[in-house]
């Protein structure tokens, strides 16, 4: 495991971004992993800008989002479809095919759950880039979610759905139900990168750092990956123990 912690956001953002570039350079059939919410915004705009300098070629690429509602249309303004599409899927020139997110308007959700966990075991995730909620869940796989979930239909705590009633006109807009790569699922990728900023993950980020492994902080279980970096701003690393850091 290795812990990143940085005084500036526009220096993590770009390591973080960098990532992704050479994991791309190395292999250009490489798979990502990818997230939504608020963490991503600044890493995906790094990547649009190198992409646009021909930095990278995205010809082969293929890539898997962590999640989405149920619901929502990819064209609806909140789904995760259309906020990959808007931040990055079409400026990095995506086709369909090479861009993948669970379909949350599936007539049959089960048989949709196990058609993007076999899709991604076809093709395995080379590096997976990681949130995490301030209670602890890292996709939408809320506490109590068992370590050896896969892909699976999600009912969502209220304090997540209060966490992103921001992206929403009001509070009983949000869906109550999601689909979401299982934590075994996302325990398969061979780098995870998981990025926080701000107080409010301070909380999330010492249970999953220093507390017990536990599927009460689902988080935690990263802990047991060969592979994991962690890149945080001072505020969520506010509560850790300072000797396990570096300095970015
Ligand atoms: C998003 C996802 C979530 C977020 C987490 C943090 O695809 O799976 O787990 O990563 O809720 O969200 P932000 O970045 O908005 O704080």
């Amino acid at each position: 495991m290795h812990i990143t912690l940085y005084h500036t956001h526009p220096s993590l953002y770009r390591d973080v971004a960098q990532l992704f570039i050479d994991s791309l350079r190395n292999n250009p059939k490489t798979v990502w992993g990818l997230a939504t919410g608020s963490t991503p915004i600044e890493i995906y705009k790094h990547l649009v800008a190198h992409y646009q300098k021909d930095a990278f070629d995205t010809r082969f690429l293929t890539t898997f989002n962590l999640d989405e509602y149920v619901g929502l249309s990819a064209s609806s303004d909140q789904s995760y479809a259309h906020f990959m599409s808007r931040h990055l899927w079409d400026a990095l020139n995506l086709q369909p095919n090479q861009r993948h997110i669970p379909n949350g308007l599936a007539s049959d959700l089960v048989s949709e759950c196990e058609r993007y966990e076999t899709l991604i075991l076809e093709h395995p995730i080379h590096i997976q880039l990681l949130g995490i909620g301030s209670n602890g869940h890292i996709a939408f796989n809320e506490p109590g979610t068992p370590f050896d979930s896969k892909t699976h239909v999600v009912t969502l705590d209220s304090k997540t759905r209060m966490d992103n009633a921001r992206f929403f006109d009001a509070l009983h807009s949000v869906p109550h139900q999601a689909i979401t790569m299982g934590i075994s699922t996302i325990m398969k990728a061979q780098k995870i990168v998981l990025v926080a900023t701000g107080q409010n993950k301070a909380k999330a980020i010492q249970a999953m750092l220093e507390g017990p492994i536990s599927e009460s902080c689902p988080a935690s279980i990263l802990r047991n990956h060969p592979n994991l970096f962690i890149y945080l701003d001072d505020k969520a690393a506010s509560l850790l123990n300072t000797h396990l850091l570096n300095r970015g």
